[in-house]
């Protein structure tokens, strides 16, 4: 399990080795008789048993999946977990999760959330009994006066969706563990496990929408869910089991079958990666602001020179050249071309 490790610069070192286990754990392909590289996708529902309630671990698809299985342990290597649990959709986590408590339990959430969990707690889970409460997590002493001895999971985002208001995860789980027995939940959607590892950080349950970053390809409806607690980690596999939140929504629409099981976001997961270094990437090239915005300013300054320089040559071209003007129309073309390759790719 990854520890958080400390830095000297304020920020957390990067994940070592993610994309080394993206690639590889749960992908062992010594444990498929066929050494396949890439899981194969196990479609079946139902599994052989040798008698009555003997098999090898699996049975029906919906209480495991030999390929469900390759994501959540690839997962959970990505979070720093020892479990992971894949849902047919974020909701389906998140709905799974509040399960965990019962009427008359209260729900602080943060107050600015996924509008579909603010809509799921406000207009269905208050039905069932839950209290909900939606405060600031971003403020820790707001968030240590809304606690009561009812409280039993404080559900936050960082950064929030839709207006990304940063909390401190472990503030928060300070706050929240002093109370005792309190799930801390961190939706890390946004950011992701490349960024952002919420057990390191002292949470409880992180949890995804791998319709967004963790698949990466937009073509997969999954939530996820990571965790370190054996305990919790029992009860939440019973309670997809009890609910068939596992695929079985998945499984009625014909290419979600493949997300059912698995094998779409486990091949989203090995290049997530790339895409989080690509988004990345601007800030890292921009430098300090000032010279992000002097260098801007250069490359417009260039761009308009050259395109007043050329307009002028086409102007004078088309009144006093005729027919050659055509080639000063080329030139200001190529000029154009060359003032947009510089101002995209920089000197
Ligand atoms: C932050 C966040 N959490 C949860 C969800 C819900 O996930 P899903 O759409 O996979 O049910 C979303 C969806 O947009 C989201 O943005």
């Amino acid at each position: 399990m990854q520890e958080k490790d400390a830095s000297p610069h304020g920020f957390l070192p990067r994940f070592q080795h993610f994309a080394t286990q993206a690639i590889h754990v749960g992908q062992e392909p010594e444990q498929w008789t066929s050494q396949a590289v890439v899981p194969p996708i196990s479609l079946s529902t139902t599994f052989k048993q040798g008698a009555p309630g003997r098999h090898l671990g699996f049975e029906y698809s919906r209480s495991g999946n030999p390929t469900r299985n390759c994501l959540e342990k690839a997962v959970a290597a990505l979070d720093g977990a020892k479990y992971s649990l894949a849902f047919a959709s974020g909701l389906a986590a998140t709905v799974t999760v509040t399960h965990l408590l019962k009427a008359g339990d209260q729900i602080i959430c943060m107050d600015d959330v996924y509008g579909g969990t603010n809509r799921y707690f406000r207009q269905v889970a208050t039905e069932f009994g839950l209290k909900i409460s939606f405060v600031d997590c971003s403020k820790t002493k707001l968030l240590e006066a809304a606690i009561t001895p009812e409280t039993k999971l404080v559900w936050i985002e960082t950064p929030t969706n839709p207006i990304l208001k940063m909390i401190d995860i472990e503030a928060c789980a300070h706050t929240v563990h002093k109370h005792g027995d309190i799930i801390l939940v961190v939706d890390n959607t946004f950011m992701s496990a490349y960024f952002q590892r919420p057990l390191a950080l002292g949470a409880d349950i992180c949890m995804y929408s791998a319709t967004k970053y963790m698949n990466g390809h937009s073509d997969v409806v999954m939530g996820l869910v990571s965790l370190n607690s054996e305990r919790l980690h029992d009860r939440l596999r019973f309670l997809q089991n009890c609910s068939g939140r596992a695929g079985s929504a998945a499984m009625a629409h014909g290419p979600r079958r493949s997300a059912a099981c698995g094998i779409l976001p486990d091949r989203g997961a090995n290049p997530v990666p790339l895409h989080r270094q690509a988004d990345a990437q601007p800030l890292r090239h921009q430098g300090s602001p000032p010279l992000f915005f002097l260098k801007k300013y250069i490359y417009l300054f260039i761009y308009l020179f050259l395109a007043v320089l050329g307009l002028r040559c086409c102007a004078w071209a088309f009144s006093s050249c005729g027919e050659q003007g055509l080639l000063f129309v080329a030139v200001h073309g190529l000029l154009i071309a060359v003032a947009s390759l510089v101002a995209e790719h920089g000197f």
